[in-house]
């Protein structure tokens, strides 16, 4: 009898039931698409075993059965459970470990429970090479269930430096796929933010795509350090075999998306969480399809770059990442309260340190902001990122002016600001919003000097 399943081979599929294997488990595996089992197939052994029906695959497993799925979200996912349910027992623990709407695992873990079986959401990331070789691991749902497959899922996630496992019970029914949507959402906003720091290398600093390899590279190795830093570096060197110039100066620039972002944005408008960073890069991924490419190229003549133009790219880039995790952070206090989820920011920011895409050292700050004050109401409330915020802010705000000036677009990088300049500003202008809204409509409004709902007569009727 195996001790796990997966169902669903394609690479990710494929690599997760490897990797399982690899670490002293026995797996079978299954999917719908025979020759994905035939690939399978070629590692079998007594610790791997292939099968070809789904009651081969059920009958494999000892019980109660743990099975990973791990195919497409959405109504796959449905599709499949239909398919398992018949063949399950009482007890047996399902996983999804695809990029599921949250929504979909909170109905999912609630259908589920009330035919006996336990159901775990859980967010995977890391990529192809991540599944084989240690992903980061975020589940939720059941938590006797999560205990009964803790062991197996610890030994197959990645370690943190200090040989932690990114994996760890997150909370109740969809809140593992929650996290998981931060995740990406926190992702998006990186990228979009290093995107712009490349344009601003490339147009100001008119530095070759060698020499902003050779930048970024520079930068991994200090505070900023992040894997999504390091593989800029690599995307700038890399040659293209068609033409060999650098591959990037010949990829489209307009960004596709799988839509995890979205949700996230989704929600906090839900929320009415202020996750203004993450918002724009959503944003400047359709904008990048909507921009007219048969007009002429804008004139871009900035003056000469500053001698400090990298040092302070280096700076804002950083402070910029440290608001999109901030605003994932908040994000996710503000859903914990909403969805009444418990959450565990230490071990969130744990299980990102290391297998996942926004892995980075900040992350490691970011835990022991937590551990320190586990009611942390925003990270710049900590003093390690107050400090980050007055170190690097005079940046950030020198790089949205330089590139105003040049004609170069930073939706992130001047939310990044902005952010900064509304979260600690009790003096915003919204006191104008609210006499417009009671001006117009009698929506009333709050005093700031007396408790109460006023409305004022704004004009006589004649
Ligand atoms: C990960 C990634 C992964 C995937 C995204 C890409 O954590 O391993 O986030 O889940 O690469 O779905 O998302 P977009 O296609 O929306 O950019």
């Amino acid at each position: 009898m195996q001790q796990f399943g997966v169902i669903g081979l394609s690479v990710m599929g494929k690599n997760l039931a490897l990797n399982v294997k690899n670490h002293g488990f026995s797996v079978s595996g299954f999917s719908i698409d025979k020759p994905e089992v035939d690939a399978l197939a070629k590692y079998e052994d007594k610790d791997l075993k292939p099968t070809y029906t789904w009651e081969e695959f059920v009958n494999s497993l000892e019980k109660p059965r743990k099975i990973l799925i791990q195919i497409m979200a959405g109504k796959p996912v449905d599709e499949t459970i239909h398919k398992l349910l018949p063949l399950l027992d009482k007890g047996d623990i399902l996983i999804d470990g695809g990029n599921s709407n949250f929504h979909d695992t909170v109905r999912r873990s609630r259908e589920l429970d009330a035919q006996g079986i336990h159901f775990i959401g859980m967010g995977v990331s890391g990529g192809e090479e991540g599944a084989l070789n240690g992903p980061a691991l975020m589940p939720g749902g059941d938590e006797e269930a999560y205990k009964e497959v803790a062991p197996i899922l610890e030994a197959m996630a990645a370690k943190t430096p200090t040989g932690q496992p990114c994996v760890g019970y997150i909370g109740p029914e969809g809140s593992g796929h929650y996290v998981k949507m931060v995740h990406n959402g926190i992702e998006y906003g990186i990228m979009q933010i290093i995107s712009e720091v490349y344009d601003v290398l490339r147009t100001v600093g008119r530095y070759s795509n060698d020499e902003m390899s050779e930048i970024f590279a520079n930068w991994d190795k200090g505070a900023a350090q992040a894997y999504l830093i390091e593989i800029t570096s690599k995307v700038l060197k890399q040659k293209d075999d068609l033409t060999n110039d650098h591959i990037i100066d010949h990829i489209l620039n307009e960004a596709s998306y799988k839509g995890t972002g979205n949700w996230m944005l989704e929600d906090a408008i839900h929320l009415g969480a202020p996750i203004t960073v993450i918002a724009e890069a959503v944003l400047a991924r359709f904008m990048s399809k909507a921009t007219f490419r048969d007009d002429p190229e804008p004139k871009i003549d900035p003056a000469k770059a500053p001698a400090d133009l990298v040092e302070n790219l280096e700076k804002a880039l950083y402070l910029a990442m440290a608001v999109s995790y901030t605003q994932g952070f908040e994000q996710m206090t503000m859903a914990a309260q909403a969805y009444n989820w418990q959450l565990h920011y230490d071990t969130i920011a744990q299980n990102w340190e290391a297998g996942c895409i926004i892995r980075s050292e900040m992350l490691q700050d970011i835990k022991s902001a937590y551990r320190s004050n586990p009611d942390l109401k925003n990270l710049f409330k900590a003093p390690f990122f107050d400090k980050v915020k007055k170190n690097n802010m005079s940046a950030l705000k020198e790089i949205v002016q330089i590139a105003a000036e040049a004609g170069i677009p930073t939706p992130t990088l001047s939310a990044a600001l902005n952010y900064l300049e509304s979260i600690f500003n009790p003096h915003l202008p919204q006191n104008m919003v609210q006499g417009q809204r009671d001006y117009f409509g009698a929506h009333t409004y709050q005093r700031n000097d007396r408790p109460g709902t006023f409305h004022t007569e704004w004009y006589e009727e004649k």
